[in-house]
């Protein structure tokens, strides 16, 4: 499928960049994706998240409690049942 018209990039272009690990910038430095009426960006987007390992990640913070087993303590829990 044709992404973006302006430049004729398919959904197949975009994500061979993005399984490549370029960034969409890049993308747009490379390809001319979304750089001319940017009427694609939004597909374009969509279609480099679902495919790129530079995406957003969840970040999990520790904290001592954690790490020391207090919060998956179940024997206070089952102590009280
Ligand atoms: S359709 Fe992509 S820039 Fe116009």
């Amino acid at each position: 499928m044709i992404v973006c018209v302006c430049h004729r990039i398919s959904d197949h272009a975009i994500r061979q960049c993005a399984r490549q690990g370029m960034a969409f910038d890049d993308l747009q430095l490379e390809l001319g994706v979304a750089t001319q009426c940017g009427k694609c960006e939004s597909c374009a987007r969509s279609v480099w998240q679902e495919c790129s390992s530079v995406g957003p990640t969840a970040h999990i913070h520790m904290t001592q409690a954690h790490l020391e087993g207090c919060a998956w303590n179940t024997s206070q829990h089952l102590a009280s049942v």
